[in-house]
């Protein structure tokens, strides 16, 4: 695996602005995602900016939304500077992303089969008649047979359709994925196959893959790394057996004690009390609910920095021994 980053996320910044409200969903997110089968997870409660920084790094912020600041080289050029024909060239033939709501993103009265067979007519020099094979053979290789490649959507289970978008991710080839939550909607047996289904499917074609989720366990055996989001920020980042066993990140280590304590009562509703603070406007953003938190914290913001294998912002690890 090389370390030469496919994608550089650097100082990124992010806006959505309606009316006079202004939400920074991303503030200075710096990451590197590297070529050929590296894995990073991308993890953080709802709203911390996780599917902003999925499309981002597509370039598909869309009003109400503005990149505000910073670079996203995609193979050292700038795609916040691509010229839109560049873009769309760049968007699906070199990255592509299941959405979210991967589950309502087919048409209704379209095909299977017909959503993959019409992208790669669109996108590539191949005849309707090869393209409609290629969509075949990505539906079987993700487990559709080809006696339910003409299902409508309405005759697909939340699962089916799951498989159907991610053979439409890999219809143009692409060497990365970003998987946004793509398991969230589904039962647990379901959740496991799917997850199996991507993990092989980036295996053998060989994709880098972000991998975004609010469950930090599913991570486990999926990914190298993990970017640890924060209101927009990325808190911590690192490498998956590092971050579950030895978190450094107040934040962090919330997340992971949370997953142990799920059965105290007691501890339960401390978590929620402190899952309801505000974001602090100054200062850490996490100060409000940081059991550490000293008077540094009110003050300045916190930068990024490394301890060992791990990049960690916080005043904690600043602090004289
Ligand atoms: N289209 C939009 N218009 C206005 N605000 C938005 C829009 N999309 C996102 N935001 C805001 O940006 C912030 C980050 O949102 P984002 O969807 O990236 O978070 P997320 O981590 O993906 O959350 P979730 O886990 O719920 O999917 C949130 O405060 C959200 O309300
Ligand atoms: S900078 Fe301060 S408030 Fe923020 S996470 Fe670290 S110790 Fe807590
Ligand atoms: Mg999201």
């Amino acid at each position: 695996m090389s370390d030469q980053p496919m994608i550089r996320a650097t100082d990124v910044a992010v806006e959505y602005r309606i009316g006079s409200r202004v939400t920074r969903a991303l503030d200075g997110v710096s990451l590197d995602v590297k070529p050929s089968g590296y894995k990073l997870g991308v993890v953080g409660e709802s709203g911390s900016g996780k599917t902003t920084l999925g499309l981002t790094m597509m370039n598909l912020i869309e009003s109400p939304g503005r990149i505000v600041g910073g670079r996203m080289e995609y193979d050292g050029k700038n795609v916040f500077e691509l010229p839109e024909k560049s873009a769309r060239e760049f968007r699906w033939k070199e990255v592509a992303m299941v959405f979210q709501s991967a589950m309502n993103a087919f048409s209704p009265v379209k095909r299977a089969s017909d959503h993959i067979t019409e992208v790669i007519v669109e996108r590539t020099e191949a005849s309707k008649s090869e393209a409609r094979e290629r969509a075949l053979s990505l539906l079987s290789e993700v487990g559709i047979q080809s006696d339910h490649a003409d299902d409508f959507p309405h005759e697909m289970s939340g699962g089916m359709k799951q498989r159907a978008m991610i053979a439409m991710a890999l219809s143009l080839s692409p060497k990365a994925l970003i998987a946004d939550e793509p398991t969230s909607a589904l039962d647990v047996v379901v959740q496991k196959q799917i997850l199996q289904l991507l993990k092989r499917e980036v295996s053998r074609l060989g994709l880098s893959m972000v991998f975004i989720t609010h469950d930090i366990p599913l991570l486990w055996g999926l990914v190298d790394d993990v970017a640890v989001m924060f209101a927009g920020e990325v808190v911590e980042k690192g490498p998956i057996t590092k971050i579950l066993k030895e978190p450094m990140h107040p934040y962090t280590e919330q997340l992971i004690s949370s997953l142990l304590t799920l059965d105290s009562d007691v501890k339960m509703s401390e978590a929620k009390a402190s899952i309801f603070a505000p974001v602090a406007e100054h200062g850490c953003k996490y100060r409000f609910r940081c059991k550490y938190a000293f008077d540094r914290c009110a003050h300045e913001s916190p930068k990024p920095k490394s301890q060992g294998q791990v990049m960690v912002a916080c005043h904690k690890y600043d602090k004289p021994s």
